[in-house]
């Protein structure tokens, strides 16, 4: 058996909305099989924003137990799944600083090839999900990343609304994300650690050969590690 799958889930929430999407995802990463990192990254807010807003203070206290994301965290994940709220239709800051760090683990290859996908909410039902969505996934294209977007492989998709580009929310008018859109948060953490398993496990060919045909031969074999 080779080594164990794994997967972070880094993510940043002011108010909890993706806060609540990031533990589905994990959810749906451990169904797959993989052991787990949940990891926020760091407040970048001056205490008095927060302290303004009882909302960003309390989830802020009551997110203070789960770790902030470290770069190792990137190296040490074969599948990678990145949460954010919309900011105007782009990531928030606070994500943006994290990823702005990479750059030597870009420069190093070591982002690359990586099983990876998105996550976000809004307040309103259409106020730019996929267009922040997409603010993330230029940058995880220039690391040459593997997108593994959701698309519409299973109906809890249609069931959050029918975003093909990763999972998406609006905030339930303060309720928070719903069941619909948590099982779609289940569904993608469990699609992209299964794929990273594909990546991973199976071999490229061989020389002369073609490859195209080598997952689903794998699969046959039994060498996917019982993933579906
Ligand atoms: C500065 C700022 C800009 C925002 N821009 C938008 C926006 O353009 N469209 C929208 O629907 N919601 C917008 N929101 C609302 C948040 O995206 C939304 O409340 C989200 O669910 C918060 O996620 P969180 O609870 O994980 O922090 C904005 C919020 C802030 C603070």
């Amino acid at each position: 058996m080779p080594e164990h799958l794994k997967a972070a889930v880094v993510y940043y929430s002011s108010t909890g909305n993706v806060h609540a999407l990031a533990r589905a995802v994990a959810q749906g990463a451990e169904l797959a099989g993989a052991e787990v990192r949940l990891r926020r990254v760091a407040e970048l807010a001056p205490p008095e924003a927060v302290a303004s807003n009882p909302d960003w203070l309390a989830h802020a206290e009551a997110a203070r137990d789960v770790p902030l994301a470290e770069l190792t965290d990137l190296t040490w994940a074969d599948a990678l799944l990145f949460g954010t709220p919309s900011r105007y239709g782009n990531m928030a800051a606070q994500l943006k600083q994290f990823l702005d760090t990479t750059g030597g683990l870009w420069d190093a290859g070591e982002l690359a090839d990586k099983a990876l996908a998105g996550f976000t909410s809004a307040g309103s039902p259409h106020g730019g999900q996929e267009s922040t969505l997409t603010s993330m996934y230029q940058v995880f294209m220039h690391w040459g990343a593997i997108l593994v977007p959701p698309g519409y492989t299973d109906p809890v998709v249609e069931g959050a609304g029918g975003n093909p580009y990763g999972v998406s929310a609006d905030d339930g008018g303060g309720a928070g994300p719903g069941e619909p859109a948590l099982a779609a948060a289940r569904h993608l953490g469990r699609r992209v650690a299964e794929k990273a398993a594909l990546l991973r496990r199976t071999p490229a060919g061989t020389p002369g050969g073609t490859s195209v045909g080598t997952p689903v031969d794998a699969r046959a074999a039994g060498s996917l590690g019982g993933l579906s």
